[in-house]
């Protein structure tokens, strides 16, 4: 894994696709002093990403574009990222699947957070899963990307209990809140 020299931060790109809460999250811990990160690029396939706001109101770069062609994306994000001096990728609600090429080239350094108790419920609709199948805990990991999706290592999990009146929509915020402080504390866990 990769480890911290001296006192510089790593320089991270956080990959999004929608609202961009974990983003938000990642770029407050960023900012904290003993923070082994910084964010120094989001990434994004649609410009329809709300998270995107949070790239002018943090001054922090960002690039849009299309998976589409895969190969050319991956080619321009990969010229970006080595352009920009990025060392670590985190995956914040990134609805695409990176290729093994991709993976390959940030072996180790690329990290992502899952609304499941991985192995359990990989892919979507997780809540609604754990719901259906009547579980009593749900629940939020953070784990390594490898080139088969969700089955990386886990680096850290939290579990959420989940009560008879939940819905898929209650049970998705009440993960989220978790996710907001399992991703920091997961970032700590490697880098500390
Ligand atoms: C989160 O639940 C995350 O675990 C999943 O997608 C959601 C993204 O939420 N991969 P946000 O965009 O960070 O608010």
């Amino acid at each position: 894994m990769v480890k911290l020299t001296g006192l510089k931060k790593i320089k991270t790109a956080v990959f999004i696709s929608g609202t961009g809460s974990n983003l938000k999250n990642l770029i407050k811990f960023s900012k904290i002093k003993n923070s082994p990160m910084s964010i120094d690029l989001i990434f994004s396939n649609t410009s329809k990403a709300k998270g995107l706001r949070f790239s002018n109101q943090f001054n922090i770069k960002k690039y849009i574009s299309s998976f589409k062609d895969p190969k050319i994306t991956e080619a321009k994000i990969l010229n970006l990222l080595n352009r920009e001096a990025i060392k670590f990728i985190c995956l914040a609600g990134f609805m695409k699947i990176l290729s093994k090429n991709f993976i390959k080239k940030f072996n180790g350094k690329i990290i992502n957070i899952h609304p499941s108790l991985l192995p359990k419920y990989k892919g979507l609709d997780t809540h609604k899963k754990a719901i259906q199948n009547k579980d009593e805990v749900a629940g939020c990991t953070v784990h390594y990307v490898t080139a088969k999706l969700d089955s990386g290592k886990v680096i850290l999990q939290k579990e959420v209990k989940i009560s008879k009146k939940d819905n898929p929509t209650s049970l998705a915020k009440k993960v989220l809140r978790q996710e907001h402080k399992l991703y920091p504390a997961a970032i700590k866990k490697i880098f500390n």
